[in-house]
């Protein structure tokens, strides 16, 4: 595992922007699985910062989100799919029909989530996982828990991402109780991970990912460990 450690957040988002820039260039349609939340936004900006001065081109490249709240469309203006909308793709010259998200509104979510892990592997699987992080050591919506998941399912968030995410939402009572990501397995199998973590409430895991070399289910990111090309990009000392 691999730590650059940042000066600040801005770049930190600059060098992200570069690691999944130059993936995109070395192969234009690439396979990408982005996360929301406020880390990432910007690298986001970097990205269409490098777009618009003709440094990457999205046009042929592939992206999934992460993940997506159980309950939201694309629509929504709390649900992932809108975020990474909003964030990136309006800003890019991405084709929009090569820009997934896990169905919130299927009335059967193990089968949507079904759905979207083999339309990754239709592809040929991710070529980069970029990940933000939880609090409690979640990747994408993998809780803490007594056992992981290997593929794309539906997670019920506990009480600690609920509480982080409620401020996206008016009150903690409207954030979805459930979830679809995708699985540990998915990110592992991606060739390159990319993860970008920032500001105090993150630091107690980061310090715990880098001192700690167990691999435990109550803190997810640690079986990243497991992979031989991961890049974490971070401010946190
Ligand atoms: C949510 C998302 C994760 C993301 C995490 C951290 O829980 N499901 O994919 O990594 O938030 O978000 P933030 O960067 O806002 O702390």
């Amino acid at each position: 595992m691999n730590f650059i450690l940042t000066d600040s957040y801005d770049q930190m988002s600059e060098t992200a922007a570069e690691f999944l820039t130059e993936e995109l260039n070395r192969k234009p349609s690439a396979v990408f699985a982005l996360p929301t939340g406020s880390t990432p936004i910007g690298t986001y900006r970097a990205l269409a910062r490098l777009n618009k001065e003709g440094k990457v081109d999205f046009s042929q490249g592939n992206f999934f989100n992460v993940d997506e709240y159980v309950g939201l469309s694309r629509e929504s203006e709390q649900g992932y799919y809108h975020f990474l909308y909003e964030n990136l793709y309006r800003h890019v010259n991405v084709d929009l029909e090569k820009t997934h998200v896990p169905d919130g509104m299927a009335e059967n979510p193990e089968q949507a989530a079904e759905q979207y892990e083999q339309m990754i592997d239709g592809l040929g699987g991710l070529d980069a996982a970029f990940l933000g992080i939880g609090r409690n050591g979640h990747i994408g919506f993998n809780e803490p828990a007594d056992s992981l998941h290997y593929a794309t399912y539906c997670v019920t968030l506990t009480q600690s991402t609920i509480e982080a995410n409620a401020r996206f939402f008016r009150n903690e009572g409207e954030v979805p109780k459930q979830a679809l990501t995708i699985g540990m397995g998915t990110i592992l199998k991606a060739k390159k991970i990319i993860l970008v973590a920032d500001g105090d409430d993150k630091e107690e895991a980061i310090h715990r990912l880098w001192e700690d070399t167990s691999l435990r289910t109550d803190f997810p990111v640690s079986f990243l460990r497991l992979h031989p090309d991961v890049t974490i990009i971070t401010t946190i000392k």
